[in-house]
């Protein structure tokens, strides 16, 4: 029997095919990896395999594959609906079925009564819990979270995710593998809701939630203030409707559940959207009308919304981050960078601010709007109490030469 110790993953199963599975399936297909694709009918496996040919045909017509190799990545990828076939002789199985626990739960299960002892079984769950994914398997030392980032042929990162018995041996397993397929891992160490990007996000999401119903800027103004001051790829009202609405509305309501007031959303704003199915981009319809165009957002409001404020409550979730030991400050900033396009890891910006001023910044909006929000953090307020506030002092989130003239 193979160990999973050396397990040098070579043969995938994939099970779901819908708007990742598919995606992933393709990506390690793409690498040289044997994939097994398994889906509940026939239907879902043909139009899973004709999104993956019209995917391939663009890199074809960008060039950075031939016709050849297509035909060849197409011929890794089997597709099955019994479990027994698509999970005989594999090394990995990731889950990427909806987002519900009971779910994943079950499939986790069927799984692990069909794959060899040896195989890990990983989930590309966003938000839910992995220990209790892996509880449900006799194998929980070899369950783990490998999240991938839309589209995953195309984004460079993947959040590897430690359960409370993922054994050493499963995450390095997963790490090299996400490395073999040309992503760059970030660890998460602990089962923490939201993982490292979707913490970070939807923090400074509320934040702009918050200032929009106090009255203190519009959408726009606080949009075209993130694009065009900040330097981030989208306004954050923009981000919310290119993922979804609805999305943004679960994952707010778990980080609450999970993490207390700080995360208090603001759902008078998504509710009411998503109870008129209003989502987004995918629905023509959300913050913005998606109809005509992408948002187009005024310049001249570039300076209306105060993005230090985003960068504050995000340096501050990254300082919870790092004092609950979920994950070092290079995995978060790495993270937002790959995972979200930010111009800036909030670690590395804060300690470039000074930690002082990010600190300023929140107890500042703290006394304003005594929200948890904006509650410091006292890892923030610890280090800069020790003096160390960034770069120009050589310790911050991270330690620095000093440079003595
Ligand atoms: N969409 C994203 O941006 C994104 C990004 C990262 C991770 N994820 C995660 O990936 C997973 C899949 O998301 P998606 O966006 O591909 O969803 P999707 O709705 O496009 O696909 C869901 C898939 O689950 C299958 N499914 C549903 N019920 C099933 C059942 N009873 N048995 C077997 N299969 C079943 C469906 O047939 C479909 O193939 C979720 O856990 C999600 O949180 C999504």
């Amino acid at each position: 029997m193979r160990e999973t110790k050396d397990l040098e993953i070579q043969r995938v199963a994939v099970v779901g095919t819908g708007l990742m599975g598919h995606g992933i399936a393709q990506s390690f297909a793409m690498k040289g990896y044997d994939v097994n694709l398994l889906s509940r009918n026939r239907d879902s496996l043909n139009k899973a395999i004709q999104e993956i040919e019209w995917s391939l045909a663009k890199f074809v017509k960008k060039g950075f594959l031939n016709k050849h190799e297509t035909e060849s990545v197409l011929s890794r990828i089997s597709t099955t609906t019994s479990y027994e076939e698509g999970l005989e002789e594999i090394d990995l199985a990731l889950e990427s079925v909806s987002e519900k626990l009971e779910l994943k739960k079950q499939v986790f299960s069927k799984i692990d009564e069909a794959a060899p002892a040896h195989a890990i079984i990983a989930t590309n769950t966003s938000t839910l819990s992995i220990t209790e994914m892996g509880n449900s398997t006799r194998r929980s030392e070899k369950t783990v979270g490998m999240h991938w980032f839309i589209p995953p042929q195309l984004t460079k990162l993947i959040e590897v995710i430690r359960g409370d018995s993922t054994s050493n041996e499963t995450l390095k397993a997963i790490l090299d593998l996400s490395k073999k397929l040309g992503k760059t891992p970030i660890l998460c160490k602990k089962d923490a809701r939201g993982f490292i990007v979707s913490r970070i996000l939807v923090a400074a999401f509320n934040e702009a939630f918050w200032t929009f119903s106090r009255g203190e800027a519009s959408i726009l103004e606080i949009d075209s203030s993130v694009r065009y001051g900040g330097g981030f790829p989208m306004g954050w009202f923009e981000l919310v409707d290119f993922v979804g609405v609805d999305v943004e509305y679960d994952v707010s309501k778990i980080l609450f559940e999970a993490h207390g007031d700080r995360y208090r959303p603001v759902l008078e704003l998504t509710e009411p959207l998503v109870k008129a199915k209003k989502l987004g981009r995918k629905s023509g319809v959300g913050f913005y009308d998606w109809g005509k165009s992408k948002p187009v957002l005024p310049l001249e409001y570039k300076s209306s919304y105060d993005v230090e404020r985003s960068w504050a409550v995000a340096a501050n979730e990254a300082a919870f981050m790092v004092l609950e030991e979920v994950a070092e400050p290079e995995s978060i900033d790495l993270g937002m960078k790959l995972g979200t396009g930010w111009p800036s890891g909030p670690c590395e910006y804060a300690d470039k601010k000074g930690l002082d001023k990010i600190l300023h910044k929140l107890e500042h909006a703290y006394s304003q709007y005594p929200i948890e929000l904006y509650k410091p953090c006292s890892l923030l307020e610890e280090y800069v109490k020790k003096g160390w506030t960034g770069k120009e002092t050589g310790k911050g989130f991270y330690k620095y030469e000093q440079v003595f003239s």
